[in-house]
């Protein structure tokens, strides 16, 4: 039941904390402020290999980024469409992880089967226990994010991305690139993310406040670096999904390789910026933005500096570790889809031609 909420969307948004707490809690041990190693033996592979589709491909693309800064593990994620139909070549000591909320969705299974007939370890980041791929994979790790109802998928993202930097943490653990200093500040990192998307969740009015304009737009660029790019890509998806405005995410870096073509006064830049050692960055690619009349909103925290330029909105997000950026900035980007689809009117739990679980291909 969707109680005090107007939608299953908005319920299940504001469900993270809770279901962010509990993935992690599967991998973290609070108590010793440790990561649990023993899931996979991490010290036998030597590459991952992610497959997935739509939401659960960013989390595996966020995924990424942990494995290889953390643990010096190369890891490739994959659409679960392409991969399967393009003869992939793979090592042998390669894990393949699909990533998927239902773990029933066509590609992503047969992908996952696909990678098991080749002789390689697997393992199913599923939100369903029960489903086929926890069945297929030789290991489960599983998501608490609960049932979620709503078509356009958030907190079983959020469940994603927080089980894939645990264990981004458990594997440079146990492949020595992490000591215990390291392992006991990315723990307590992690555990914070809960009570930082809490704090991420009251930003509800100043973005109710930017929503009007976005509305109006047949046009938003999503901006980021780093993690914060396939942030990007999953904010534009959301508001595509759920309100049906075109957007796009893109690497900041890339702007100025196309996209900055298509800023004019009419095409807002919704931008994710933490202060993290890329923001300088980040901030340069906002002022370029501006200085072509673009409209930008950029989401940073409240210290991060005032960028010269008119038109620069800022909505104040939580100050975190740049480890969980992801979690607590996914919450400002789902609002913003959120909050403009409520805006435009549209069926936000049951977008037109989606499905919320694709088993045929
Ligand atoms: C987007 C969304 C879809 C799913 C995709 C994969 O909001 O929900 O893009 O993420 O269809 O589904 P699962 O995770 O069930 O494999």
């Amino acid at each position: 039941e969707k109680g005090e909420y107007r939608h299953f969307m908005e319920k299940e948004i504001h469900e993270q904390p809770d279901s962010v707490q509990h993935t992690l809690s599967e991998y973290l041990d609070l108590v010793t402020g440790t990561a649990k190693t023993n899931t996979i033996d991490f010290a036998a592979i030597d590459r991952i290999q992610i497959v997935a589709c739509g939401t659960a491909f960013y989390a595996g693309q966020i995924g990424r980024y942990a494995f290889e800064k953390l643990a010096g593990l190369p890891c490739d994620v994959e659409i679960a469409s392409e991969f399967r139909y393009r003869s992939p070549a793979v090592t042998q000591k390669t894990l393949a992880v699909a990533v998927s909320q239902s773990g029933e969705t066509a590609d992503t299974l047969a992908s996952l089967i696909w990678c098991k007939a080749q002789g390689l370890n697997t393992a199913a980041v599923v939100n369903v226990h029960s489903s086929s791929m926890a069945r297929v994979a030789a290991v489960l790790w599983p998501t608490h994010a609960g049932p979620e109802i709503g078509v356009a998928s958030t907190k079983a993202f959020t469940a994603q991305v927080a089980a894939l930097l645990a264990l981004a943490v458990a594997a440079g653990v146990a492949r020595g690139r992490i000591d215990a200093a390291r392992e006991a500040e990315l723990v307590k990192a992690l555990f914070e993310s809960p009570r930082l998307i809490a704090e991420a969740l009251t930003m509800g009015d100043s973005i109710r406040a930017v929503v009007q304009d976005l509305a109006k737009a047949d046009d938003v660029l999503f901006l980021g670096r780093g993690a914060m790019f396939p942030l990007a890509m999953e904010g534009a998806l959301k508001l595509k999904e759920i309100s049906y405005i075109h957007a796009e995410g893109y690497a900041a870096g890339e702007l100025k390789h196309g996209p900055i073509a298509l800023i004019d006064e009419e095409t807002p830049t919704i931008a994710l910026a933490p202060l993290d050692d890329v923001f300088e960055k980040t901030a340069s690619n906002l002022q370029e933005v501006a200085a072509r009349g673009g409209p930008v909103i950029m989401i940073a925290p409240e210290k991060a500096p005032d960028l010269h330029g008119a038109g620069i909105r800022r909505i104040h997000a939580p100050d975190c570790h740049p480890l969980i950026a992801p979690l607590v900035y996914a919450v400002p980007v789902q609002l913003l889809a959120y909050y403009t689809a409520v805006q435009k009117g549209t069926d936000v739990d049951q977008p037109r031609n989606l499905a919320k679980s694709v088993t045929v291909e």
